[in-house]
């Protein structure tokens, strides 16, 4: 496959806070690549360089192979979507939409014609008219999306641009922009804090954390198969839960011991036990792979009830049916699903892995 964007050991400083620490990215022709990290990893600084608007301190960037580093912004054509509209409020939305087609000085039919195929695509036609003023939040994003979209540039850069929206609108709006990434085939990299839009929308992930890149891969490659205790902690809703343990031919912890499947350990190693709430079952069908604890709190939450259970002095949560009803304080036993374990070195937080 061939690559739409690369970073190429990107550092940059400002001050004393390195923002991007060697950072490589890259990024595949036509993909809808996500840039996942918390506040502060990075992200907009990654962003910034890729498009010209930042000077990295060392390393390149690559547009379709070739060396982009000193490219002005216009010279790389990349268009940026950010988190705040920006637009312009004297302008109605028609010429907010078309403004980087007029600075260009189209003729008017070329720039009526984009206007028309990016309002179709959007599904705005009827917002044409109305000024920044006279329109929702979520009005507005589709307006400034609008406005990179009317430019066909080589990859869009978009940085965190459904945070602003309420939660209805931005699970539609996830639809909607993987439906527009679709039918433009082109390169989209989007950067969010979010793991579920992560999760819904990427064919591939970066995740980022202190200005370095932990992992890339698919989104399910990266759920289960964390490269580091950090990205499983951070990929997953509730948190992968983590138990302290020693491995060997067993996996043992306080209060609670599993055979080893297939861990590549040797010695006594002091490692941590991890285990997703959906990979533990409070039907327990083997007492082998079972853990033993009593119940801390119960949550319903309509379709599943999480179960916070207490293993030794550590706390698990168990995803339950809707139906489950325990009591706080009573003795419960966890089926462990033993193929979807992981095991992270107590030391340097990497991932085992099976021999
Ligand atoms: N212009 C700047 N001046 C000083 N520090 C900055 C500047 N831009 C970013 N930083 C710092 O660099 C780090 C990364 O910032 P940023 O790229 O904005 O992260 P993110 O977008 O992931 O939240 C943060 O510690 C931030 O405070
Ligand atoms: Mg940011």
């Amino acid at each position: 496959m061939t690559s739409a964007i690369v970073a190429e050991g990107i550092s940059k400083t400002f001050g004393d806070v390195e923002a991007l620490k060697s950072l490589e990215l890259d990024i595949p022709e036509g993909s809808f690549f996500v840039l996942l990290g918390p506040s502060g990893a990075g992200k907009t600084t990654t962003l910034r360089v890729l498009a010209g608007l930042e000077k990295p301190d060392t390393g390149r960037v690559l547009l379709n192979g070739i060396d982009a580093t000193k490219a002005t912004p216009a010279e790389r054509d990349l268009a940026m979507v950010f988190q705040s509209y920006a637009l312009y409020p004297k302008q109605t939305a028609a010429q907010n939409i078309t403004s980087p087609l007029r600075a260009r000085k189209l003729p008017k039919s070329e720039v009526d014609a984009q206007l028309k195929r990016v309002s179709e695509l959007l599904h705005i036609e009827e917002l044409l008219n109305r000024y920044p003023a006279q329109m929702s939040g979520g009005q507005m994003q589709r307006i400034a999306l609008g406005r990179a979209l009317v430019r066909d540039p080589r990859a869009f850069l978009m940085d965190e641009p459904l945070t602003n929206l309420d939660l209805k609108l931005r699970v539609e709006m996830r639809t909607e922009l993987t439906r527009i990434h679709r039918s433009l085939g082109r390169t989209f990299l989007y950067v969010t804090n979010d793991q579920v839009e992560a999760m819904s929308m990427a064919d591939k992930v970066a995740v980022l954390r202190e200005g370095t890149v932990q992992q890339v891969g698919a989104p399910t490659e990266i759920y289960d198969g964390p490269a580091n205790r950090w990205v499983a902690t951070f990929m997953g809703s509730p948190r992968m839960n983590m138990l302290d343990c020693t491995a060997n031919g067993r996996l043992e912890g306080e209060g609670w011991s599993l055979p080893n499947p297939g861990f590549g350990v040797s010695g006594d190693h002091r490692a941590v036990f991890g285990v997703r709430s959906e990979d533990l079952s409070l039907e327990v069908r083997d007492e082998a792979t079972a853990l033993e604890g009593t119940v801390y709190a119960v949550e319903p939450l309509g379709d599943r009830t999480l179960v916070d259970v207490e293993v030794g002095g550590q706390r698990i949560v168990i995803k339950a049916p809707p139906t489950a009803t325990y009591k706080v304080g009573e003795p419960v036993r966890a089926a462990v699903d033993m193929e979807r374990v992981h095991l992270f070195d107590a030391e340097s937080e990497q991932a085992i892995t099976r021999r």
